[in-house]
């Protein structure tokens, strides 16, 4: 069978200085070096028609399909993000269900499945990226579109109770089972859908450990996202002057998250605050910078979490700043990644600490800035993908203030023998296991899995 071309779907695109999220810089990496269409969403307009529009030709083309502002009303803000993202991360108590959203959901994803099946070759792959999309395949197997489709999760998986809470729920394992492949960041995540698939008693399990519904075969397995780690590490060694204020000597840590409520960040900051309480008072006085650029400002949840971390920054150097030291710094805007690899070079202490997070980026691009001979290091939550393969860092429990707390302390105390033994045992995790190996895994399994070949349905 020809490879054909690979057409990408994601509802965002790449664009200006809007905080991209983990998605859009794995696809452009992904892109970059095997060509392809890649398809997303334009800017909302008063009505939306059917079709693609071309935006741009290069290494890849890209095209946008159109969506009212009724439908990033419903779709977008609504049932992506007010539904599924909160669902999803196991935040059933945000949910808010309007039937409206679900109807403008399900439509937009039926014309992003008329927009594919009129370009699609028959030797071409569809790769369609989160959970904006989860009705797609369906859409498509719908219009007789029988190429290879897979779906990447970049999300967490919900379990069997969280499903509970979504009126769709009973159908999720059908549309997953519409791809060839669905894809997911961890193992953890590959159990909670097998259980979902249990639910649905068309669906069989395989002697192979495929998975089979009504003549149709799929597989659901766990492809870790990576980084382009190489070069991610060449523009933090060659970074920029940081325009950083702080003594040279001073400890710096470094957090560097989306404005989610998935992110742990106030978590984080009593972590902090509980340490600056304990700290010895001639000890080193560190500075942590928070990046937090806003995103999805329309819906509630975002708009309320924001409040809150503002009042909590103020607090906190309320309650220890001095005069000439300001401990915690919060940045809403958001950074250049040149600056960005630079802060991670010469951060000491990365704060990484999500309440539920798919993989988690910032935790490998922090590792991929180091400087092997003197590395900083990386606190991660075990609520993050990443710490799958990240076992080497100082794992916590972010609901945990205290042991945060301790773990700030230990970090930035922690000897160098203790740092290079733990970046060499994490280094191999980012740098091996990269975005091309997350692709060239992902698009093998798809194309030609001996187990999974639909000649053999
Ligand atoms: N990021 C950025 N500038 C910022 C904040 C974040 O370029 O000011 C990037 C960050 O480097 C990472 C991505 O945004 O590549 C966040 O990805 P992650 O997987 O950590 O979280 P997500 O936002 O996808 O939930
Ligand atoms: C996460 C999601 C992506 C999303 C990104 C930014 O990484 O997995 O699908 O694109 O956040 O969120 P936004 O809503 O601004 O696209």
């Amino acid at each position: 069978m020809s490879d054909g071309r690979l057409i990408v779907v994601s509802n965002r695109l790449p664009k200006g200085d809007v905080p991209s999220g983990g998605l859009v810089f794995a696809v452009h990496e992904m892109l970059s070096q095997t060509g392809g269409l890649w398809i997303g969403a334009a800017d909302p307009t008063k009505t939306a028609e059917d079709g693609l529009t071309q935006i741009g030709k290069g290494v890849y083309d890209r095209a946008t399909f159109a969506l009212s502002e009724d439908e990033h009303r419903h779709y977008y803000l609504g049932y992506s993000n007010s539904m599924l993202w909160p669902l999803f991360h196991h935040r059933a108590d945000l949910l808010s269900f309007d039937q409206d959203d679900f109807d403008g959901y399900a439509r937009v994803n039926a014309r992003v499945a008329r927009a594919i099946a009129e370009v699609a070759a028959p030797g071409d792959t569809i790769w369609i990226q989160d959970y904006h999309f989860l009705m797609v395949a369906k859409y498509l197997r719908e219009l007789g579109v029988r190429n290879r489709i897979g779906l990447f999760l970049h999300i967490p998986c919900p379990n069997v109770s969280d499903l509970m809470a979504l009126p769709q729920g009973a159908d999720l394992p059908g549309w997953l089972a519409a791809h060839d492949l669905v894809g997911l960041q961890t193992q953890r995540d590959v159990s909670a859908v097998s259980d979902l698939l249990r639910l649905d008693r068309a669906i069989e399990r395989l002697p192979n450990g495929g998975w089979i519904r009504k003549g149709h075969r799929f597989a659901v397995l766990s492809f870790p996202i990576g980084i382009d780690a190489q070069g991610f590490a060449d523009t933090a060694a060659s970074a920029p002057e940081l325009p950083l204020r702080m003594p040279r000597d001073a400890p710096l840590i470094l957090g560097v998250d989306r404005l989610d409520y998935s992110k742990g960040l106030v978590q984080r900051f009593d972590g902090f605050d509980t340490y600056l309480a304990r700290r010895d008072a001639g000890g080193p006085r560190p500075t942590f910078l928070q990046i937090a650029p806003g995103s999805r400002e329309d819906v509630a949840a975002y708009q309320e979490i924001r409040d809150q971390l503002e009042r909590r920054a103020g607090a906190i150097n309320g309650a220890h700043a001095d005069l000439d030291w300001t401990p915690l710094r919060y940045v809403r805007r958001n950074i250049d990644r040149a600056i960005l690899a630079g802060l991670y070079r010469r951060a000491d202490v990365a704060l990484v600490t999500p309440l539920a997070d798919g993989m988690n980026l910032v935790a490998k691009e922090f590792v991929a800035a180091q400087d092997d001979e003197d590395p900083g290091v990386l606190i991660l939550s075990h609520f993050a993908g990443a710490a799958e393969q990240l076992r080497a860092a100082l794992l916590v429990n972010p609901f945990d203030t205290s042991a945060l707390a301790e773990a700030i302390d230990r970090a930035i105390h922690m000897p160098l023998a203790e740092r290079l033994e733990r970046h060499a045992a994490l280094r191999p995790m980012v740098f091996d296991q990269d975005i091309t190996w997350w692709r060239d895994n992902f698009l093998r399994h798809l194309r030609g899995h001996a187990g999974f070949d639909r000649a053999m349905a």
